[in-house]
Order: C-alpha cells, then sequence, then structure tokens
C-alpha cells in the first residue's frame, strides 16, 4: 500500500532529478531536546521546547523581514537568543531586558548544556535507512537548511549520516531565511537543477508550502497528523514518514 497521498489537484510531476531535505524538524528531532529540558527544568521541557523552536523560526522571519534583512543573525545566534527567551518565560524571570548577568548566572550551565544538545539532535528513526537507499539508487541528494554550517556538520556527524548527502547548503550564504526566495534559490543554483527537477522534503508545513510556491516538488512528512497551511496550495505530496520520498522514484 501506497504510504504517500498525492494532494487533491496534483499534477504527475517529471520523475525528479534530486532531494533536498530540511533539517530541522525534518532529518532532526528538535523536540528531542525536551528530555534535558524537563531534567533541567522539571514540569516544563515539553513547554520549552515548543517555546524555544517556535521563537526560534520567529526570529529567522523577523530578521528577514525587517529592514530588508539589515539585521540579519546566523542561525545559531537566533536560537540561543530564542532560548533564552524560552527559559525567562517558563521561569517568569522578568528583568524586561537583554540577558543579564545576573541571569546567565542563574542559567548559564543550562543554556551551554541544551545549545550542545542541539548539535547532536536525536534523528527520526527511519532516516539513516532513506538517506542509504537514495545513495545506492544513485539519487543526488542534500540538505537546504536555515542551520548554519557548523550547526548542520555536528548534527550530521551526530546521527551517522556523513557522506551521505551531496550537499548541505545553508542560507546563511544569502543571510536570508526560508520562506525568502533568495534561500530556495540555493538549492537550484547547488545542484545546477530547476527546481521543478528537484523534490523538496519538509516536516515544517510552512517550508513545504514555500518551497512548493518557489516551484519545487515537494513533499510534506506529516508525522503529527496536523492539518496543512490553509493558504491555498498544497504539497506535491504527504506522507507519514521520510520513507515517503522514495515513492518519488519507482522502480
Ligand atoms: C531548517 C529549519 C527551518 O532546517 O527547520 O531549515
Amino acid at each position: 500500500m501506497s504510504i504517500t497521498q498525492p494532494t487533491a489537484g496534483a499534477v504527475a510531476a517529471e520523475r525528479p532529478r534530486a532531494v533536498l531535505f530540511d533539517a530541522y524538524g525534518t532529518l532532526f528531532d528538535v523536540y528531542s531536546v525536551a528530555a534535558l529540558a524537563e531534567r533541567l527544568f522539571p514540569g516544563q521541557g515539553q513547554a520549552l521546547s515548543v517555546l524555544w523552536r517556535d521563537k526560534q523560526i520567529e526570529y529567522t522571519r523577523l530578521v528577514t523581514t525587517s529592514n530588508d534583512g539589515a539585521h540579519y543573525q546566523p542561525f545559531s545566534t537566533l536560537t540561543r537568543a530564542a532560548l533564552i527567551y524560552a527559559i525567562k518565560k517558563v521561569t517568569a524571570y522578568a528583568d524586561g531586558t537583554s540577558a543579564t548577568s545576573q541571569f546567565l548566572i542563574c542559567f548559564g550551565a543550562q543554556i551551554e548544556l541544551l545549545l550542545a544538545q542541539y548539535n547532536q539532535l536525536d534523528a527520526f528513526p527511519e532516516n539513516l535507512g532513506v538517506l542509504q537507499q537514495l545513495k545506492a539508487e544513485g539519487v543526488t541528494t542534500g540538505i537546504l537548511s536555515n542551520g548554519d554550517a557548523t550547526m548542520l556538520q555536528a548534527a550530521l556527524h551526530s546521527s551517522g549520516f556523513d557522506g551521505l548527502l551531496d550537499h548541505v547548503i545553508s542560507v546563511d550564504a544569502v543571510r536570508k531565511f526560508k520562506t525568502h526566495p533568495a534561500a530556495y534559490a540555493l538549492g537550484e543554483q547547488a545542484t545546477g537543477l530547476a527546481a521543478a527537477d528537484i523534490v523538496f522534503v519538509s516536516s515544517n508545513a510552512w517550508d513545504a508550502l514555500g518551497a512548493t510556491w518557489y516551484g519545487y516538488q515537494t513533499l510534506w512528512v506529516n508525522r503529527a497528523q496536523l492539518p496543512f497551511e490553509e493558504l491555498g496550495c498544497q504539497p506535491t505530496r504527504v506522507g507519514r514518514d521520510l520513507r515517503a520520498v522514495l515513492e518519488f522514484f519507482p522502480v
């Protein structure tokens, strides 16, 4: 039985010539920090991990859309900033200003532990096998991520994905986060292929939508059985986990 569903109105597309994956949320489980967060902030681990992720993405949009990107900061910097915000929120630490030395004395150790964990997030269990299979089939693969190069390399290494991806593309090269078109254009530039010949895979509905709008074939990996964005555009396919990408390459 098929594990993907073509979305309503999807037209049969050409067999893609490459696959690009989103990293955080798609290859790596951003909520796997919740267990450590729970040990450090008992009763708040789940809330902290959700708040951290939401604020991180909010910051990427803020710096990309304000003042023509003049306030750009790399994803690692925004990830730290978002964590500080999330800790302040769950601990009700209210000095109303940027992180002060007093705040860092209280929470500096927890911040460093959680950021270190972010460099070794759990990969979803099926991902290694899927990447190995694509490699065995000779499909060109890559990551196209908001993450900066150092973070991505650390996460790839800790997941045992070294050497499995042909391209590791960071939007840091253009200082614009997804869903800015300059970020998605990097996938075409790196592979030398048109977006229509590439399938872009993301578990983040907003990212699958942005990539579809840009012109990629898309797979939305809907692990959490969420509704898709209600903005009048559907991804090419929807699947339950990463194995769904293999259906773009029938033997
Ligand atoms: C990424 C984030 C958005 O890897 O998940 O690009």
